[in-house]
């Protein structure tokens, strides 16, 4: 293994009925709390009324900050930071997804720093030397693995730029999740997050070392999780061994413990990111676009590790083939289970229509130090090409 420090900071309460059970006591400390959420599912579902009714009857404050939207923006940052700061925020209570933990994250932070949080901290890694106004979540779709990361992914629309940091001050002090909170997740937003969930988890696999190392073991058992329990809620929504372990994988992928060691790649993710920027289009499916066509034109540099892929996470039968073709194998399977799950396999598909806007696209993406072969712009490029049809 390869030197490395852990340390994560996010309490976890796991289960059915932990929002009853342990939100109460977890605000105790706090009189303002502010109430961030999405576009409305939570109101739909009845988590806004659980949630305010455990806040009225503990006789807190509540500031309500609602309309996070997938693709937080940064003018929505600011927007929250404002707020915190004229009502007296004392914390911020996020309940949603990927986009309400990050823009919470990010407002935790500007709304304590004179600054400008983007300048200092997204365009550029600094150091943070203010304490961040005290963060909890409630995760009501699995996917991100936001709720036990300092990460948290900004788009700045005006800069046409979408990226993220992981800062250990920006991990949420708690996470309650409720695997029955997944339950009203649409299956297209639900097999989205259980894909980007597997790419978290493949991006970090596909790059160095490839020693035998225990990153890599608990990696091809998640995999597998995820792609047996995504089946299983597809067939039964409410399947809550299905829901309760897609939950707990998206934590696992992305809580550090995997990364542990590892060089990681997350090229796909720097495309997807910018394509995003550029065209608002919904994250987990962006992934699945990207990835098959990606890996077709990485898996030569990384054989023995696609090998292992192909035999160890889809179970294929090494026997009468070549290492190529068994690498090749493995990528393809991956293809068929993004069909078999109904995500989408073009950039038409994702709604990116205008072909034209591929090159900027593509010269604005971060290019990757730890994938196995680096890319370059014009490759980028070609893989948009490829994707595009
Ligand atoms: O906005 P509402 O009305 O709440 O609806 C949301 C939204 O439409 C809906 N939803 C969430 N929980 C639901 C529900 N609908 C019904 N019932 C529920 N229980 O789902 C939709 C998508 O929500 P969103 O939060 O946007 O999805 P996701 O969790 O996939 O987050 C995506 C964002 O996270 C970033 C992505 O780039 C994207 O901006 N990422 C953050 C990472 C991190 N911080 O570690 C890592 C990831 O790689 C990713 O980049
Ligand atoms: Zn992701």
């Amino acid at each position: 293994m390869n030197n490395f420090i852990f340390q994560n900071a996010t309490k976890v309460y796991f289960g059915k009925g932990c929002v009853k059970e342990y939100l109460s006591c977890l605000t105790e400390p706090y009189h303002t709390i502010m109430l961030a959420y999405g576009g409305g599912s939570i109101k739909a579902n009845g988590i806004y009324d659980e949630v305010t009714s455990i806040l009225w009857a503990a006789g807190k404050r509540i500031v309500e900050f609602s309309g996070i939207m997938a693709n937080p923006t940064y003018a929505k940052v600011q927007k929250g930071a404002k707020l915190a700061r004229e009502q007296h925020v004392d914390m911020i209570l996020g309940v949603g997804g990927g986009s309400v933990m990050d823009c919470c994250k990010a407002i935790s932070l500007a709304a304590k720093y004179e600054g400008d949080v983007w300048n200092d901290f997204w365009e550029k890694p600094g150091v943070i030397e203010v304490d961040p106004l005290p963060l909890g979540i409630i995760v009501t779709v699995a996917g991100t693995g936001s709720e036990c990361n300092g990460g948290a992914v900004i788009t700045n629309e005006e800069k046409k730029v979408k990226t993220g940091r992981d800062y250990p001050k920006l991990n949420p002090s708690f996470a309650l999740m409720d695997p029955v909170y997944t339950y009203s997740v649409p299956v297209k937003q639900m097999v989205s997050g259980g894909f980007d969930i597997l790419s978290h988890i493949m991006e970090t696999y596909f790059s160095e070392p490839n020693e035998d190392n225990v990153s890599d073991d608990i990696m091809e058992a998640l995999m597998k999780s995820v792609i047996r329990n995504l089946r299983a809620a597809i067939v039964n929504p409410k399947d809550y061994t299905a829901r309760s372990n897609l939950l707990w994988d998206s934590t696992m992928a992305e809580n550090r413990i995997i990364k542990m060691g590892k060089r990681c790649d997350f090229q796909c993710h720097n495309m997807e990111h910018q394509l995003g920027a550029y065209t608002d289009c919904n994250h987990g499916c962006g992934l699945a676009v990207l990835h098959p066509v990606y890996y077709r034109h990485i898996y030569k540099a990384g054989l023995p590790k696609f090998v292992r892929f192909a035999i160890n996470v889809w179970e294929i039968d090494g026997n009468g083939k070549s290492d190529e073709e068994l690498a090749r194998a493995g990528v393809e399977a991956l293809a068929d289970f993004i069909k078999e799950i109904g995500l989408p396999t073009t950039l038409r598909e994702l709604g990116v229509t205008d072909r034209t806007q591929l090159r900027e696209i593509a010269d604005s993406c971060g290019i990757s130090a730890g994938s196995y072969r680096k890319m370059t712009h014009e490759e980028i490029l070609e893989i948009f090409n490829e994707c595009f049809e």
